[in-house]
């Protein structure tokens, strides 16, 4: 199968996945990239089902809005069932890395609120320590030199993601080099440097269920087993 097949598989295995609890007043929080795309096209014929989404970012919001999915201002929603989204990596405790779309600080807010973080991904974001992916960090413009410095210090090497600028008017360092083996320790050393708004870590608060994309089928992963149903680990 192609990562594209295995990516649209996923997105069809999470559609099963939340379609039980859709209910008129449901608001679903919707991540951003290829893999959310693929969900967000699914969706579309399951939207008189439920009441609208929010999204973690414009590209996502204009995609629902085409399938005349509602999108609401997550200032206005106080409870939220499932956020889908994918990632650029994840481990087995299904810490990730995201942010390869510069969305992170919305997904990760987004996140937040969520009661379920359902991610979505093809088998070749399965890793056994994070930090192949460059690890995405994003900094109010001013700060970017200054928080490159810093990063150097934790041992990365930051690389300005030129020509980039965020839903949220920041820039985008993409830090290499880096061998994530305390991923919770990482992600709380970034954000404690001044200039950062948030970085592409998602360990703090990883995901709850992970619907890998295999050339064997979709397997389920939570973070309390990380075996899935056919007793093969990722
Ligand atoms: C965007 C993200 C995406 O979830 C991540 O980059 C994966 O993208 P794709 O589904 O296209 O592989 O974090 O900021």
């Amino acid at each position: 199968m192609t990562q594209d097949e295995l990516k649209l598989a996923v997105a069809q295995a999470a559609i099963s996945f939340i379609e039980p609890d859709l209910r008129a007043d449901t608001i679903l929080g919707i991540g951003t990239g290829s893999t959310a795309n693929m969900f967000i096209d699914e969706l579309a014929a399951f939207r008189t089902d439920f009441k609208g989404a929010v999204a973690s970012s414009e590209a996502s919001a204009e995609r629902l809005k085409g399938h005349g999915i509602e999108v609401f201002d997550l200032n206005d929603i106080s409870a939220m069932d499932f956020y889908i989204d994918g990632a650029d990596e994840a481990n087995k405790k299904l810490e990730l890395i995201k942010g390869g779309g510069a969305a992170l600080t919305r997904e990760k807010i987004v996140t937040a609120v969520a009661k379920k973080f359902v991610c979505i991904a093809d088998e070749s974001k399965a890793v056994e320590v994070l930090g192949g992916f460059p690890l995405p960090v994003e900094v109010i413009p001013m700060s970017r030199s200054y928080v490159a410095r810093e990063i150097v210090k934790l041992g990365g090497h930051p690389v300005y993601r030129e020509g980039v600028v965020t839903d949220n008017g920041n820039h985008i360092l993409d830090v290499h080099g880096m061998k994530i083996e305390n991923p919770v320790e990482l992600e709380n050393n970034l954000n404690s440097i001044v200039g950062v708004v948030t970085n592409g870590l998602f360990a703090a608060r990883p995901a709850d269920v992970l619907l890998l994309g295999t050339a064997e089928g979709v397997k389920t992963f939570t973070v309390a087993n990380t075996v899935a149903q056919d007793g093969n680990y990722f």
